[in-house]
């Protein structure tokens, strides 16, 4: 099977759709897309709509829960506050419905997947070290597991006890290696914290252990020209456009 891989969309429709069209043709049997739907972007709707239209296994991600007003929103930053609000506001109850239902992670085929991190994913604790991945590791007995949350595209590969961190910020492709057991965050679609604002994602197939994550250039300022048109702070529209 090949798994197309996703994730911290935030209501980048441009992102988005540019993901979807490079994955339209690497021959996948199944979208998975690691959570953070909405939050920050100037397309809510339209990008849940796109997830569910594909039938992607969804995950549910920190800022799905915030605009479902499921979180104390005092927790945030004031951007991250003020977009949850502005998304609260705009979300189709159809969405608002589907986005209750998502689980923060499930175990697919022969791996795992979770938007923050393992054992606790309701802590939204961010991998960003190789020990945070070796708590994430520990805490299942998967080879593979898939995460999301950081914005960051990179792996991290256990041989042994010893984890290594590999970063994917222009792409990259591994085997699978027997013997080893691995992280791996495809980075984000809608909003890239690499330094490379190229909209990111994954191929994993599972036939051949490999996976490839790649990065595919967009239309990024039409993506923050909606941020500023919609009202939404100025520093969501700036961020993308240099991909921090
Ligand atoms: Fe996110």
């Amino acid at each position: 099977m090949r798994y197309g891989i996703f994730g911290d969309v935030h209501g980048n429709l441009e992102g988005l759709e540019a993901v979807l069209e490079a994955l339209a043709g690497e021959r996948i049997g199944q979208y998975l897309c690691t959570g953070d739907i909405v939050g920050y972007g100037a397309d809510p709707n339209a990008c849940c709509e796109r997830v569910r239209e594909i039938g992607a296994i969804t995950l549910f991600g920190n800022h799905d829960q915030a605009c479902l007003g499921m979180v104390d929103l005092n927790w945030f930053n004031h951007v991250a506050r003020a977009a949850a609000q502005w998304t609260a506001r705009r979300l189709d109850p159809r969405h608002r419905e589907w986005l209750a239902t998502l689980p923060p992670t499930r175990r697919i085929h022969d791996f795992m997947t979770v938007h923050s991190s393992l054992p606790d994913p309701w802590r939204w604790i961010y991998v960003t070290t190789p020990a945070v991945a070796a708590e994430t590791l520990q805490a299942c007995s998967d080879q593979v597991v898939f995460i999301g949350h950081t914005h960051l595209a990179e792996a991290y590969r256990q041989e042994d006890d010893a984890v290594q961190k590999v970063s994917l910020r222009g792409g990259g492709t591994f085997t699978i290696a027997a013997g080893c057991r691995y992280v791996v965050n495809a980075g984000s679609c809608g909003q890239p914290r690499d330094g490379n604002p190229a909209a990111a994602y994954a191929v994993y197939d599972t036939d051949l252990c490999q996976v490839v994550v790649k990065r595919v250039s967009y239309d990024v300022q039409q993506a923050a020209d909606k941020i500023l048109q919609a009202g939404l702070p100025e520093f969501l529209a700036r961020r993308l456009l240099v991909g921090r």
